[in-house]
């Protein structure tokens, strides 16, 4: 089969297409025919090895398909493999498609969205009164939590790199979007949240963390879940203390043994397209043996929505 294969740990040119032997099944593993393979910001992390969890080499990226089990049309959370033209997934974390709902649509929705749904239900317990902070608010996951957070009835401060990032963060239900890249992040936050957020999403660590730390009201929740600028954060308990804010991590293969947790998000999910409180902006599809360019237009933050790979050409 032909698969983007890594020998090494690197930049984007380590991912190379080749054709390997199909692996053999894994214990509780089901197999799958790839039509779309989902591309994700902790694949950049996987191929220069600062990931949560490091990878054997060789190794195929890729934590997320849709393809067909059997001829059944489903999605899938992988632990890699997933850039290739067959994958292997337990049944715990991969779900039907809908036959009203298309594979790219349903692709989008699996890591980014069952991500998005628990940062604001599971972790920050969002409710209509709060005021959110959002960041990356055109990208894969924060294009569906700006349309999850508004479904709960809070307000939405959007966090975008630029203008027409923004839009679509506008266009997508948020109430207000701010500049990521401002010099005056904190302050220009704290102003669109009307003098303080309740709650906030953060995915970028550095400045970006503490300038949204403190955009956040007193007894404040923060959910942390990324690290896009590669910087290594300390947060003060002091400060922690003496604001009542609090801090909490997420990491979404925590959940892989939960079934009825992942089901409730991908139903829920499925639904909320169904009835339009929500859609997922644009799926951009590069060809399997174009990853590296994927990879290349995700990190210089040039790309909207979900990214994905065509595994058949
Ligand atoms: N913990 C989990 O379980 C989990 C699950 C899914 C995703 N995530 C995390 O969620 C975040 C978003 O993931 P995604 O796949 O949906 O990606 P994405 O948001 O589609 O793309 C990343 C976006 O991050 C923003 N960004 C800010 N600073 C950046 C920098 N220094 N380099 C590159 N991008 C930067 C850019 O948007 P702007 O230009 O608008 O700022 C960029 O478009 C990532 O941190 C990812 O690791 C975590």
């Amino acid at each position: 089969m032909r698969a983007v294969v890594m020998e090494n740990y690197g930049g984007p040119e380590v991912l190379e297409v080749k054709d390997i032997q199909e692996p053999e099944l894994q214990r509780a593993h089901r197999r799958i025919e790839v039509t779309r393979a989902g591309v994700n910001f902790a694949d950049l992390h996987v191929r220069d090895n600062s990931y949560l969890a490091g990878v054997p080499l060789p190794y195929v990226p890729g934590n997320e398909v849709a393809g067909r089990l059997d001829g059944e049309r489903v999605v899938a959370l992988t632990r890699g493999g997933g850039y290739a033209e067959v994958a292997q997934a337990r049944r715990l974390t991969t779900f039907s498609i809908p036959d009203d709902i298309d594979d790219d649509t349903a692709l989008a929705l699996t890591l980014q969205g069952q991500s998005a749904w628990h940062l604001l239900k599971t972790v920050l317990r969002l409710q209509s009164t709060d005021t959110v902070i959002v960041p990356a608010a055109a990208g894969g996951l924060g294009s569906l939590a700006v349309q999850l957070a508004k479904r709960t009835g809070a307000r939405v401060v959007a966090m975008a790199g630029t203008e027409e990032k923004r839009s679509l963060a506008l266009s997508l239900g948020a109430d207000v979007a701010v500049d990521s890249t401002s010099a005056t992040l904190a302050s220009d936050l704290k102003d669109a949240a009307g003098g303080g957020a309740n709650a906030a999403l953060e995915m970028t660590g550095g400045e970006t963390l503490h300038a949204t730390m403190e955009a956040l009201a007193p007894l404040g929740r923060m959910a942390v879940y990324g690290g896009v600028s590669g910087v290594e954060t300390l947060v003060s308990t002091r400060d922690l203390m003496s604001m009542g804010k609090s801090i909490q991590g997420f990491w979404l293969p925590l959940l892989y043994g939960q079934r009825n947790a992942l089901n409730e998000a991908m139903e829920d999910l499925f639904s909320a397209v169904r009835s339009s409180e929500i859609q997922v902006p644009s799926v951009t599809v590069y060809p399997l043996s174009a990853a590296a360019r994927a990879h290349e237009d995700l990190a210089a933050r040039r790309t909207t929505g979900k990214v994905a790979l065509d595994p058949s050409c």
